[in-house]
């Protein structure tokens, strides 16, 4: 997979592509990261790429011209066909299902906005989508643009040890993931649940569902309203709500 990203700060992108998980991915060869700073295609001695907004208000614009070259010189630089999105506040929100769709591209070019935003004729001639990482307002595009590179990066077959496999990440199935512990087993009284110390798989299972389950209503009742939980997992969130009313935890009436 191909990423071209268009930022007038290409030495704050670059290192998305050099450590962990992506910098290994990266080093195998399962994707490559060019950056172009449109500033090349810029105009006069500052080499100018933004202008006063037509009809007044604060900030600057990034103008057509200096994106148009730097996205034509993108799409000469090989010939596989690129998927353009734009990071912007007003793009669609961010989500897993999105970056699963995204590596089944070979070239994708991401645009990061800067300023007050990208003349709107830039957008509506060169850009596929814009994506937003969520109702917030960044600097710029180029924190999204990272996501993205990671967010995909990780998919890509190879990337990840089959022991942290993206099949049991977060939203993969539409629910958080369940808690995790490691050694040792008693932190200042606080125990791993015993279930995970059985060696029993299913009780495992069970219990690693339950949990996610029981997360997700608590946290994103939104997610779970999304995946509609089939007979056996209401029966889980039954078991899960059951033992939190027990324990003293959130009460049903929260729902
Ligand atoms: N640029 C500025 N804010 C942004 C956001 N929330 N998402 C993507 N790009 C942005």
């Amino acid at each position: 997979m191909r990423f071209d990203v268009i930022t007038l700060f290409p030495e704050l992108v670059r290192p998305v592509a050099e450590y962990g998980v992506t910098g290994r991915a990266g080093e195998q060869g399962l994707f490559e990261l060019h950056t172009w700073n449109p500033r090349r295609w810029g105009t006069g001695v500052h080499q100018a790429v933004d202008d006063r907004p037509y009809g007044g208000g604060p900030g600057m614009v990034m103008q057509y011209a200096p994106l148009a070259a730097a996205l034509a010189a993108v799409r000469e630089a090989d010939p596989r066909l690129v998927r353009v999105i734009a990071l912007t506040p007003q793009g669609r929100p961010l989500e897993q299902a999105m970056l699963r769709r995204l590596v089944q591209c070979p070239r994708v070019a991401l645009l990061c906005g800067r300023y007050e935003g990208i003349d709107e004729r830039l957008l509506e001639a060169e850009v596929d989508e814009e994506w937003s990482l969520g109702d917030y307002v960044l600097s710029g595009g180029e924190l999204a643009a990272m996501v993205v590179i990671d967010g995909c990066a990780r998919l890509l077959p190879g990337a990840l040890g089959h022991a942290d496999s993206a099949d049991q990440d977060s939203f993969t199935g539409g629910l958080l993931d369940c808690p995790h512990y490691t050694r040792p087993e008693v932190i200042d009284g606080r125990t791993v649940p015993a279930e995970l110390l059985t060696g029993h798989h299913a009780r495992i299972e069970h219990w690693r569902r339950r949990e996610a389950l029981g997360r997700t209503w608590e946290r994103r009742p939104d997610l779970l309203a999304r995946c509609l939980p089939g007979a056996e997992d209401a029966a889980l969130l039954d078991e899960y709500r059951g033992l939190r009313r027990r324990s003293g935890g959130r009460r049903d009436t929260d729902d």
